[in-house]
């Protein structure tokens, strides 16, 4: 049987259009479940919308509508957001559903039934931007008196009645449960911070609101709606049938994967394994948060005004260099601004110029001086055999990579080979060859042959239209596309269709290429 592998993105909230930081994390995701299908696991992809909370309340009174008309359109367009990317999502979860209510029910009721919930009164400052609660040290104070979050959000003052998580008796259970999972959170900066937080001594948590109605009923008391996070956080649980042991998906329990955006790992690794260890559940295996994507230094995001339309990005670029730009230009993990002439510049360059050429150069002579047929291997050279090392090196380098969510690494160890297939084109020089030596060139174009199959088949992760399109030239039947396959050869003389570009370079209209 296959190994399973549950990954997940943010549930997002529907408080606005979906912005290129959503599209971000989602293809960052789409590139850990593609790699692993390739490399043989059963995945479980999922993503959806987060549509609960004062937050989405209030964006649906701004404007004008109910709120379950509000989210249904704003959800819709998150999953527009999923055809757009190409995401290869096994499902897509909306925090209004029936299954989901009934899943967050059950589990409130077991924490509360394991003695974690009590009722209480809560007062203090929340933030409805960020639906979430801080302590009065944790906030600036400005000079009309009026006081900011951390993350530069308006709070407001809250005193109403409210259920607690007995959050402060979990300080020393998760910081065994970190040290016993040191893989849990990444990368070590925001593990650092959530260590040092939760060390910090925390309080109960308010986990349910009075003074609105647009929430999941708390079990027994519908006087209470229950915290946006709660809700929310629950989504990855509902998504495996829970509590159906006996549900399709329930062997995916627990994820071994959350990419999230890093200002939410505080939920993710605090409040979510806690939930879960209280109900007696397994918490995830690992928590990835990536940084943000900014313009200008500016985090972008609906609420700055800076974000940027996906849909207008791959109009005008093509789908896959925006996915690949994505995950090259940012080391994952870090901020990093976004610039649409450094997209440019990765499109003219790596794709077009390195990866695109070296493809074209080379099946054009196969098309030209092999009949367009696949030649046949020669007795390698020490270049060949260089070469070809490089190229089957590069499975084990992606797996490594991709095992510790460093994309932007598993693109460089890529292009490492693009590089050096490039070198071994102009040394070997076969358009010279055509006229010297028409075996050596044979066996010179079936090396690169080899080494394109497999720098698309690793590829595939990241531009999965464009590499299906590459490995279609290059006589790769579409069942011998994972990893595992590279171990069978195209047999000698497949014909191949005739070779076209697969990465026309952009041309500004208005400045020429960049
Ligand atoms: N609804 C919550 C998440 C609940 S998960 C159980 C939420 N939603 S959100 O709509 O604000 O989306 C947050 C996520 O979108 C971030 O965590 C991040 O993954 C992604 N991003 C949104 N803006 C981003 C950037 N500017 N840069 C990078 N990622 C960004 O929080």
């Amino acid at each position: 049987m296959k190994p399973k592998f549950f990954v997940t993105t943010p549930i997002y909230y529907v408080n606005g259009a979906p912005h290129i930081g959503h599209a971000y994390t989602n293809v960052a995701a789409d590139v850990m479940a593609r790699f692993k299908r390739l490399d043989g696991h059963h995945v479980f992809f999922l993503t959806g919308t987060d549509e609960h909370g004062q937050k989405v309340e209030k964006a649906a009174a701004e404007a004008g509508m109910a709120a379950l008309t509000y989210v249904d359109g704003i959800s819709a367009r998150f999953r527009d957001l999923t055809t757009l990317l190409g995401l290869s999502n096994d499902d897509f979860i909306r925090t209004t559903e029936a299954r989901h209510i009934r899943s967050c029910q059950e589990l409130w009721r077991r924490v509360a039934a394991a003695g974690d919930i009590y009722l209480g009164h809560y007062e203090g400052w929340y933030a409805v931007r960020d639906e979430a609660f801080y302590g009065e040290d944790e906030l600036r104070v400005m000079p009309d008196g009026s006081r900011i979050a951390p993350t530069g959000v308006p709070v407001e003052w809250v005193r109403e009645p409210s259920y607690f998580f007995k959050l402060s008796e979990w300080s020393e259970r998760l910081l065994a449960f970190y040290e016993e999972h040191p893989d849990f959170l990444a990368p070590v900066s925001t593990r650092n911070e959530v260590i040092s937080f939760v060390k910090g001594g925390m309080h109960d948590l308010s986990v349910s609101r009075t003074s609105f109605k647009w929430g999941i009923p708390v079990p027994d008391d519908a006087a209470h709606v229950m915290y946006v996070w709660f809700d929310a956080l629950t989504n990855y649980l509902t998504a495996t049938g829970f509590p159906d042991e006996r549900a399709e998906r329930a062997g995916f329990w627990p994820p071994d994967l959350h990419m999230v955006g890093k200002e939410i790992t505080r939920f993710h690794c605090v409040y979510w394994p806690a939930f879960l260890l209280s109900a007696g559940l397994r918490p995830p295996k690992r928590v990835f948060a990536n940084g943000w994507m900014t313009v200008d230094g500016q985090k972008m995001g609906k609420s700055m005004g800076n974000a940027i339309d996906p849909w207008a990005l791959v109009a005008r670029y093509g789908l896959d260099p925006l996915r690949f730009f994505l995950m090259r230009e940012i080391p994952f993990g870090q901020d990093g601004d976004f610039s649409p002439r450094a997209l440019v510049q990765r499109l003219n360059g790596e794709l077009a110029n390195e990866l695109g050429n070296l493809a074209q150069r080379s099946l054009s002579l196969v098309a030209r001086h092999c009949e367009g047929r696949m030649p046949s291997r020669g007795a390698a050279t020490e270049d060949d055999a260089t070469l070809l090392a490089l190229a089957e090196a590069l499975p084990l380098r992606l797996r490594t990579a991709l095992g510790r969510q460093a994309m932007g690494e598993a693109l460089e160890a890529t292009w490492q080979v693009v590089r050096a297939a490039n070198a071994y084109i102009d040394r070997q020089a076969p358009w010279t060859l055509a006229k010297t030596d028409r075996a050596r060139m044979a066996a010179v174009l079936r090396v690169l042959a080899d080494v394109l199959r497999a720098l698309a088949t690793v590829l595939q992760p990241f531009m999965p239209g464009s590499m299906a399109r590459m490995l279609d030239q290059l006589g790769v039947a579409p069942d011998q596309r994972d990893l595992a396959d590279l171990a069978n050869p195209v047999p000698d003389a497949t014909v191949l269709p005739a070779p076209s570009p697969v990465f026309p370079r952009f041309v500004d209209e208005d400045r020429g290429a960049d």
